[in-house]
């Protein structure tokens, strides 16, 4: 089908946190307001991985979760194959929380500990009505043997399971729903490094056997370069570059992407590269008009502090918000 409408399309998402503790209530009048997510777009087309990267604190969860409609967005609008879910309620929105599914960094703590793989699993079939009580079994096995587990796991509880095992059995958890799309909130920064090849290694046949589109979290970006076909940056809630992974691993336009980059060979095992730059980070709960990436920023001019850049196109596919990328 040619045009068809992309699977996900975020507009000019907005998500705020009102901040009732601490200092910074106490000396103002009302809660603070955190910009989480300040106005972010892109599309997630059908079979594509879409990387979001970015430090801790970036809003890469926050798009995860409000994307899901778990989280309400202040503005923006949300559209599964054209059609906007921002506000749907409870009863429309079920066949789209079925299509959508989410995998958490922390399998242990997304399982109920009381509760078998099989509990785990017949819950949301029963639930979403996706198949005949007599076929749930038949569904699990399924889903436990796309996910690489014997289906003999069907009978343990998840303190009988390792870290990849238990990831395992999150993936085969949304795999049971046929998902569109699976949101991948840092899947294997909570595992052994023995076993994170393993599970991004099941994710990418996942995606390519079964053409699942999956928006691939992380703060790592060797995991983002192997794994996605697009990579999008976060800082400090804004989008600040996105393009083909190749293309911007290779020629990264916003000073950001280029430092993130550039923390790239120094460090071992594990990139966080944000802590590695210099200078002081955003404050989100600031009411800055300015680029949020200022005061870190080599190549500022004045305008940088009087609005943030809106997007640029560098190439096909390919967009930077700054306005000196440029100047090489
Ligand atoms: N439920 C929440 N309540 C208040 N603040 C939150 C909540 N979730 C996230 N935040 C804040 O929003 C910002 C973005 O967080 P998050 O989306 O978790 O970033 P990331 O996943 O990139 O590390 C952070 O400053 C975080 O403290
Ligand atoms: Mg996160």
């Amino acid at each position: 089908m040619v045009d068809a409408a992309p699977l996900l399309s975020i507009r000019n998402l907005d998500v705020r946190f009102k901040l009732r503790t601490g200092v910074a209530a106490a000396l103002s009048s009302g809660p603070k307001v955190l910009k989480a997510v300040d106005d972010v777009s892109f599309d997630v087309r059908k079979g594509e991985v879409l990387g979001l990267v970015g430090e801790s604190g970036s809003g890469k969860t926050t798009i995860g979760k409000a994307l899901l409609r778990l989280y309400e967005p202040h503005a923006g609008t949300i559209l599964v194959n054209g059609v906007d879910i921002t506000h749907m309620g409870a009863g429309r929105l079920k066949p789209y929380r079925r299509n959508l599914q989410m995998v958490f960094q922390d399998p242990l703590s997304s399982l109920n500990p009381r509760h078998t793989v099989r509990t785990a699993l017949a819950t949301p079939l029963l639930l979403h009505r996706i198949c005949a009580n007599d076929e749930v079994d038949a569904r699990i096995d399924e889903a436990l043997s796309k996910a690489g587990l014997p289906t003999s796991f069907k009978d343990r509880y998840p303190h009988e399971m390792s870290g990849g095992q238990l990831q395992r059995v999150a993936i085969a958890r949304a795999l049971t729903m046929s998902p569109g799309l699976v949101v991948a909130d840092e899947p294997v920064s909570k595992l052994d490094v023995s076993v994170r090849a393993q599970i991004l290694n099941l994710l990418k046949d996942l995606q390519q056997k079964f053409g699942i589109s999956i928006i691939f979290i992380t703060h790592d970006l060797r995991v983002a370069r192997y794994l996605c076909h697009r990579v999008a940056v976060m800082y400090f809630g804004k989008m600040v570059e996105i393009g083909p992974t190749e293309e911007l691993f290779a020629s990264p336009k916003h000073p950001y992407t280029r430092a993130l980059l550039g923390t790239l060979d120094e460090s071992a095992e594990s990139l966080d590269g944000g802590a590695q730059i210099a200078g002081e980070a955003f404050n989100p709960t600031t009411d800055s008009v300015g680029c949020r990436y200022l005061s870190r920023c080599p190549k500022k001019v004045a305008r940088c502090a009087t609005a943030h850049p809106e997007f640029e196109d560098v190439a096909a596919n390919h967009s930077v918000a700054c306005y000196e990328w440029r100047g090489g």
